[in-house]
């Protein structure tokens, strides 16, 4: 059994970004790398004449991913077409953005691959103009840009100071610091978990008995996987650590894969280091054979024995390494749902316990739940509704409880 994890999906915004040709095309590679810094991903298009001034290779090894340049590019467009392109992206930012790129992008051309990516997507644009002081003062230009600005095109800079071309005026490109900064800044997450990092386990886990066979439970991780996406519309950080499910990451959440419920605990605590909030939704499984057989087991006796041993708590090794963490746990139960529920909170230390009743084709791998929370001084009723709906009135009552016991704090 490998405890190898693997690598964990990028979290911020995905940027298009756009370099045209020009002196400033250098600062592009500085803008990819901001960007890259600060978590997001980057897939650059660079024209015929940004080529000319710096190589696509330079923006390769920034971003880890090839650089497109042509609409006619057979193989690129297999990989990925250029309208599966255009929709790839949180926003398209051109930097540097020529006067004559602009000129194209404000009359609707679409004769390369850059500016038919800017006419095929509804996604925001931003535009970093760079070039000589009088091209940039010209009416034709000015009027492009008033063009531009009421399409909603977000024009950002030109500055002023000394030109490549040695003259002094506007229309130097924004320092990419600068284009970074505001671009990222209309990705910033707001919200009351806003500057919040939550963990979210969900989905089952899976103990092997030998090569070819498991232990896992019914779980589908839906509730698990409503609630991250919850937590991050409510602006929270959010790494899922993920059992094998067939769901898609929700957007702008951070997955984890993990199979067994001891690599859900390395991952899990692991994660928590720097989080304020932890949720329990995963179905861990409570034990484990003691060992997984090396081959598979044949049909030679008419009995198994399977010797099973306990796996950790991983929501109790959370508490015992981190005190301070906001624990949600999940309890479900087939009787006496309030009794077993506080009993949990309590034994685990959990500030808040989600209590549902299974068994019986409720809960488990179904789209619907009905939840009864518990905190040490209270309670409240959520659903029954769509696990979505259920999730994000479990989210806002973590909001809710975290900033009671836990604001301040962080
Ligand atoms: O004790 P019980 O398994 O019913 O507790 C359920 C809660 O504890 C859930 O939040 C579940 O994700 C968590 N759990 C855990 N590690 C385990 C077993 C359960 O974190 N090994």
């Amino acid at each position: 059994m490998s405890s190898a994890l693997p690598p964990a999906a990028a979290p911020g915004p995905r940027i298009l970004l756009g370099v045209t040709g020009g002196i400033a095309a250098y600062k592009g590679a500085e803008l990819a790398r901001q960007f890259i810094k600060a978590g997001a991903q980057v897939q650059v298009v660079m024209t015929a004449g940004a080529l000319r001034f710096v190589t696509a290779q330079t923006f390769q090894a920034l971003t880890g991913r090839t650089v497109r340049h042509s609409l006619w590019d057979e193989q690129a467009e297999a990989a990925m077409g250029h309208i599966e392109l255009a929709r790839w992206p949180d926003a398209i930012v051109i930097a540097p953005a020529s006067a004559n790129f602009l000129a194209g992008l404000a009359h609707g051309f679409a004769d390369d691959l850059l500016s038919t990516l800017c006419l095929a997507t509804d996604k925001p644009i931003y535009a970093a103009p760079a070039m000589n002081r009088l091209m940039w003062a010209n009416p034709a230009t000015q009027a492009n840009m008033s063009t531009l600005r009421g399409r909603g095109v977000r024009v950002i800079g030109p500055g002023s100071g000394a030109q490549a071309c040695g003259e002094v005026g506007e229309g130097r490109m924004s320092e990419p610091e600068g284009i970074a900064r505001e671009v990222l800044g209309d990705f910033a997450p707001s919200g009351p978990l806003a500057g919040l990092r939550a963990v979210v386990t969900a989905g089952p886990t899976r103990e092997p008995i030998d090569p070819v066979r498991f232990i896992t439970n019914r779980s589908s991780g839906k509730q698990g996987y409503a609630v991250a996406e919850a937590l991050a519309h409510l602006g929270a950080t959010v790494t899922l650590v993920s059992g094998p499910v067939h769901l898609d990451t929700p957007a702008g959440v951070r997955r984890v894969d993990v199979e067994t419920a001891q690599q859900m605990a390395a991952a899990t605590l692991a994660e928590i280091e720097g989080a304020q909030i932890l949720v329990g939704a995963a179905a861990v499984a409570d034990y484990r054979p003691v060992s997984a057989a090396g081959q598979k087991i044949k049909k030679n006796a008419d009995t198994l024995d399977l010797a099973l041993t306990r796996n950790t708590d991983i929501l109790s090794a959370a508490r015992a390494e981190q005190p301070q963490l906001f624990i949600a746990g999940f309890a479900a139960e087939t009787e006496k749902l309030a009794e077993h529920a506080r009993g949990k909170l309590q034994r685990k230390k959990l500030d808040l316990i989600a209590a549902n009743w299974v068994g019986e084709g409720r809960a488990f791998d179904r789209d619907d739940n009905a939840l009864q929370v518990f905190w040490t001084d209270g309670e409240r009723s959520l659903g029954p509704a769509g696990k979505s709906e259920v999730a994000r009135q479990l989210a806002a009552l973590i909001a809710e409880r975290y900033a009671a016991t836990h604001a301040g704090r962080k």
